[in-house]
C-alpha cells in the first residue's frame, strides 16, 4: 500500500518520485485540466513557523486544483498559544479536513503530528531536518535542465541545520553516479549521519571550506542561507554570517552550464547582480515548487485511507539527546528507536535521525 504521508522523502520509491515529478510537468504544461481535481477537498496547513513560498505554493497548490484551504501561519492566533499540545492540534483539525501540511520548529514534528493524525500530514520542514516537498522541487528544477544522475553538486553555505540540504543530500544519493561537494566552515558542515549515509551508499563526496576553488568543477551549486534561527545567540550567527558570497567574480569562475539553485529567502550569500545572470534559476524554482504540491496533494488526495498506527515506546530507558528533537518537548511522545542499515549494532531516534549514545 502507498504511503499516505510524506514525512521524509525516503518514505516514496524512486518511481513515485518520477511519477510526481512527471505530474508536476503535466499540470505546469496544461494547469486548467487539473482545476477542479480537488473539488470538495480541504486541506489546513500548520504552520508554527515563518514561511512563505512553502505555505502559499501549497495554499494557492491547492486552490488552482479547486480545493480549500483552513489554517494558520502564525501559531499565536490559534489555541497553541493557551498550551495545547501538538497531539490534540493534530487529532481535531485531522477531523476538519482531508490532509495536514505542517511546518514546525522541532525536529520530527511531521512524525509526530502524523501519529495521531487521522489523515495523510504532508511535512514542509521540521526544525533543522528535513523538508521533502523543497527537495521535490529542487529534483523538478534540475531534471528541466539536466538529467538528475551523474551530476556534480555542490551544497554552499550553512550545511549542518539547513532541513533543504539534508533531504536533497539524501534525495541525491538514490543515484549513485552523482558526486557531492560540500563548502562550508567547520561548524556549520554537514551532520555525520548524512556522511555516513551517503558512504553507506557509495556516493563520493568531499568537504571543502573555498566556494571559488570548487565553482568550477560544478553542474549545480546549491546555495543556501545562514539560518539565524537555528544559533543559540547572535553573537555565534555572527560568527558564522557573510562567509560565502557569491558574486561576479565567482560566476566567472563557473560553467556555462551551470544551475544556481537556492530555497530563499537569501539573505546576504548571492549580490544582487548575479540574479540576472541566466544560470541562477531560483526564482523559477520557487514557481516549480506550486506545480510539484499541486502534483503531490493530487497524489495524496486520493490515496485510500488508513488508520494510523498505535505507537508505544520500542525500547527501554533510552531517550533521545537531541535538545531540539519534538520528542523532548511533547512529553507524551513514545521514544522510538531504529537500527540503521549500515550500523545494526547502534540506535537512531525514529523522529529526528539523532544517534543515541548508547
Ligand atoms: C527554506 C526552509 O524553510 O527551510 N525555505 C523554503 O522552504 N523554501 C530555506 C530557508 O529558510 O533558508
Amino acid at each position: 500500500m502507498k504511503c499516505r504521508d510524506l514525512i521524509d522523502l525516503n518514505d516514496l520509491s524512486s518511481e513515485d518520485w518520477e511519477s510526481i515529478i512527471s505530474l508536476a510537468q503535466k499540470i505546469r504544461r496544461a494547469p486548467s485540466e487539473y482545476a477542479r481535481a480537488a473539488q470538495g477537498q480541504i486541506i489546513a496547513t500548520l504552520f508554527f513557523e515563518p514561511s512563505t513560498r512553502t505555505q502559499l505554493s501549497f495554499q494557492t497548490a491547492m486552490l488552482r486544483l479547486g480545493g480549500q484551504v483552513i489554517g494558520f501561519g502564525d501559531p499565536q492566533t490559534s489555541s497553541i498559544a493557551k498550551g495545547e499540545t501538538l497531539k490534540d492540534t493534530v487529532k481535531m483539525i485531522s477531523g476538519y479536513a482531508d490532509l495536514v501540511v505542517i511546518r514546525h520548529p522541532l525536529e520530527g514534528a511531521a512524525k509526530a503530528a502524523s501519529l495521531y493524525s487521522s489523515c495523510p500530514v504532508i511535512n514542509a520542514g521540521d526544525g533543522g531536518h528535513n523538508h521533502p516537498t523543497q527537495t521535490l522541487t529542487d529534483l523538478l528544477t534540475i531534471s528541466e535542465e539536466k538529467k538528475l544522475d551523474g551530476l556534480t553538486v555542490g551544497f554552499c553555505g550553512d550545511l549542518k541545520n539547513g532541513r533543504t540540504v539534508h533531504s536533497l543530500v539524501k534525495a541525491l544519493a538514490r543515484f549513485p553516479a552523482n558526486r557531492l561537494v560540500f563548502i562550508s566552515t567547520p561548524g556549520l558542515a554537514l551532520p555525520e549521519y548524512l556522511r555516513q549515509h551517503l558512504t553507506m551508499k557509495g556516493v563520493p563526496y568531499v568537504q571543502s571550506d573555498s566556494l571559488e576553488e570548487q565553482i568550477g568543477s560544478l553542474d549545480v551549486l546549491y546555495m543556501t542561507r545562514i539560518q539565524k534561527e537555528r544559533f543559540p545567540s547572535e553573537e555565534a550567527y555572527r560568527k558564522e554570517a557573510g562567509v560565502y558570497i557569491l558574486d561576479e567574480a565567482k560566476m566567472k569562475k563557473a560553467r556555462a552550464d551551470l544551475l544556481v539553485m537556492h530555497p530563499l529567502p537569501k539573505v546576504d550569500e548571492i549580490t544582487d547582480a548575479v540574479d540576472a545572470d541566466p544560470r541562477c534559476v531560483y526564482f523559477q524554482q520557487a514557481e516549480y515548487g506550486m506545480y510539484i504540491r499541486m502534483a503531490l496533494l493530487n497524489r495524496q488526495l486520493t490515496l485510500p485511507s488508513q488508520v494510523p498506527p498505535v505507537y508505544s515506546s520500542n525500547v527501554e530507558e533510552i531517550s533521545c539527546k537531541n535538545p531540539r528533537c519534538i520528542c523532548n518537548h511533547e512529553r507524551y511522545l513514545p521514544p522510538r528507536f531504529f537500527r540503521p542499515e549500515n550500523d545494526p549494532a547502534s540506535l537512531v531516534c525514529e523522529y529526528c535521525d539523532t544517534p543515541a549514545r548508547l
